[in-house]
């Protein structure tokens, strides 16, 4: 047998910007075309930010081939999309001199960056996330995909934006809980990254809440930097990453069992509630800690016990197919004090026996 090694050079470090502000959708597009001068533009959006009047913010007059998304939301995050994308590309001609720029919440920023990928062997993505999931989550880290008929996010690729632009004006549209459930990823972020922003969030409930914009611009902030530092660390999520998913192992969980009728947001409120319980038994915790997280999450509207609906077991069945599981049981990311993460022999995720979880499961209805 012969054997050839074939040497492939280290990918050449890159970054990227993301600009934050209020009401500058209007101007993004003279700075995307000076940023992006050789390229044609490519914009991917969704009925419900056509009919709220964003795409045409941001594009004004001009004539730009767009690919409109719909029905919006998480039934069209499929393959079928993907391709109708890549094929209304290849249909306006569109070449390896493309730009993709996505204008919309977490769905259609997963997809257009799939799409950007893949497009002949990969294009560059601009983000342009408007929802609270998005400008606090999705826009940020490069983790791009779509759903099968059997999971979420079975097919996706690791292709991080070239720009990310946050208008926090954009919120003004959005529905009173698609906004509350998209601001537990930043109670989520302070929780296991900082205590500041935690006090921040708890005194200025009210005018987040209001969508004030200073607010929601700081926030921004503070979200984009916890996120960045951590896809910094940990590009391909390959341990320091698993952080982020703090109240996501049992809020995965609950949000599948429900049948998709929590949002993903208010699934998590239940999954970071279950995270402070398993805390308190396995004693990284005493209970006012876990009152102060249940506090923020009420304000917000969020479910913070179990809908008698869902039983214990249904629950503990898909824990067991956590994506994560080795063994069939998944670690969990646990945090020591409110704004840091707990660890243990330099891991970001840790074993909780299943007794435990099934304890914290019985409280969880109560
Ligand atoms: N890539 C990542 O790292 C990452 C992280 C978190 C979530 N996600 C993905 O994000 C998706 C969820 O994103 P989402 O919560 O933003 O949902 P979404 O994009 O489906 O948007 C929710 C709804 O709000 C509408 N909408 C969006 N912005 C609006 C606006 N400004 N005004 C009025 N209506 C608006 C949309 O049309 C849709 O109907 C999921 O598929 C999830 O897997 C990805
Ligand atoms: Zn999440």
């Amino acid at each position: 047998m012969n054997e050839i090694k074939v040497k492939i050079p280290a990918v050449k470090a890159s970054s990227y910007t993301i600009k934050i502000g209020a009401n500058i959708l209007e101007s993004l597009w003279e700075q995307i075309d000076s940023a992006f001068k050789e390229h044609n533009k490519f914009v991917v959006t969704d009925s419900n930010l056509v009919s709220a009047g964003h795409l045409t913010k941001l594009i004004g007059q001009r004539d730009i081939e767009t690919y409109v998304i719909e029905p919006p939301g998480e039934t069209s995050k499929n393959i079928n999309t993907l391709t109708s994308i890549i094929e209304a590309m290849e249909k306006a001609c569109l070449g390896r001199d493309t730009v993709v720029i996505a204008l919309g919440g977490g769905t259609v920023g997963d997809i257009a960056g799939f799409a950007a990928s893949i497009f002949k062997r990969g294009v560059p993505v601009v983000q342009i996330p408007t929802t609270t999931v998005a400008q606090a989550d999705s826009s940020v880290g490069g983790k791009t995909g779509v759903d099968s008929t059997i999971s979420k996010n079975a097919f996706g690729t690791f292709w991080h934006p070239a720009a990310v632009y946050i208008d926090v004006a954009l919120l003004d549209t959005l529905d009173d809980r698609q906004f509350r459930a998209g601001l537990v990823e930043s109670v989520k972020h302070a929780l296991i990254a900082d205590a500041k922003y935690f006090d921040y969030l708890e005194t200025n409930i009210d005018a987040i809440l209001q969508r004030e914009p200073d607010v929601l611009e700081k926030m921004a902030c503070f979200n984009c930097r916890i996120k960045a530092s951590v896809a910094q660390a940990d590009p391909m999520e390959k341990n320091q990453r698993r952080m982020l998913n703090y109240g996501h192992t049992v809020g995965h969980a609950v949000e599948s069992a429900s049948g998709f009728d929590l949002l993903h947001g208010e699934a998590i409120s239940i999954g970071i509630i279950a995270a402070g319980l398993i805390e308190i038994e396995m004693g990284l915790a005493k209970t006012d800690r876990l009152d102060r997280v249940k506090s923020i999450l009420k304000k917000l509207n969020m479910p913070t016990t179990l809908p008698l609906a869902l039983t214990k077991g249904q629950i503990l069945g898909i824990i067991r197919m956590d994506k994560k599981s080795v063994n069939k049981w998944p670690k969990f990311a646990l945090i020591e004090k409110i704004g840091r993460i707990y660890r243990q022999n330099e891991q970001w995720a840790h074993d909780v026996d299943q007794q435990i979880v099934e304890k914290v499961l019985d409280k969880l209805y109560e």
